[in-house]
């Protein structure tokens, strides 16, 4: 059962959504989480990414993707005139995690967890109304397509989530060390980008 917690995100504003992820309770991960990690980037912006779950520095730093894995995906949306500082929102993401807390160790997350913490990502993507969404990696494939297939197989077509275009592709730390894919995400970031033109 998803805890009430986070389903009551259905109504929330804005900050109203920030203050809830911040002091959730919905899952054991607030045992061990140093902070929550909201999401950054414009609240506007035409594009958004959504990754897996924080690391430790992000758990540290309470951003997302800033990391080794961060850094290449900022590299490749730099590629693609997209960022997440000051821009007008059509150059912008924002970029949320399917989980907003850090699963210890970085295990991959439960079940549970990416239940109870779905409606968070589910008003987000509400309130931003992007124009397109990057799911990035399986667990961010799983939460918004409710699919157990692999990537390889997802990615290269433009899927819908509730009337959003979403395309798939490999998580950037995958990329990190499978490197040879990384000609196959940089396609899949220009077919994102052909759907914000
Ligand atoms: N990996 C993710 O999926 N998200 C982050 O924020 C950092 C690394």
């Amino acid at each position: 059962a998803v805890p009430a917690m986070a389903t009551a995100a259905d109504h929330l504003d804005w900050p109203a959504l920030r203050e809830a992820v911040a002091g959730c309770r919905a899952c054991g991960l607030c045992e061990t989480r140093r902070q929550t990690v909201f999401g950054t980037g414009h609240p506007q912006a035409h594009c958004m990414v959504v990754g897996e779950a924080p690391g430790e520095q992000e758990d540290m730093q309470g951003e997302p993707f800033v990391g080794a894995a961060g850094q290449l995906l900022d590299r490749m949306l730099a590629a693609l005139g997209l960022g997440r500082g000051e821009a007008a929102p059509a150059q912008q993401v924002f970029i949320a995690n399917t989980l907003k807390c850090r699963p210890p160790r970085n295990r991959n997350p439960s079940p549970e967890e990416l239940a109870a913490c779905r409606p968070f990502l589910m008003r987000q993507v509400a309130l931003v109304q992007p124009r397109v969404i990057l799911a990035m990696g399986r667990f961010a494939v799983q939460s918004l397509l409710d699919s157990d297939a692999p990537i390889g197989r997802l990615r290269g077509t433009v899927h819908r989530w509730q009337g959003v275009p979403l395309v798939v592709t490999y998580h950037p730390a995958y990329l990190l060390r499978q490197p040879a894919d990384k000609a196959k995400a940089w396609d899949d970031l220009c077919l994102a980008a052909e759907l914000l033109a």
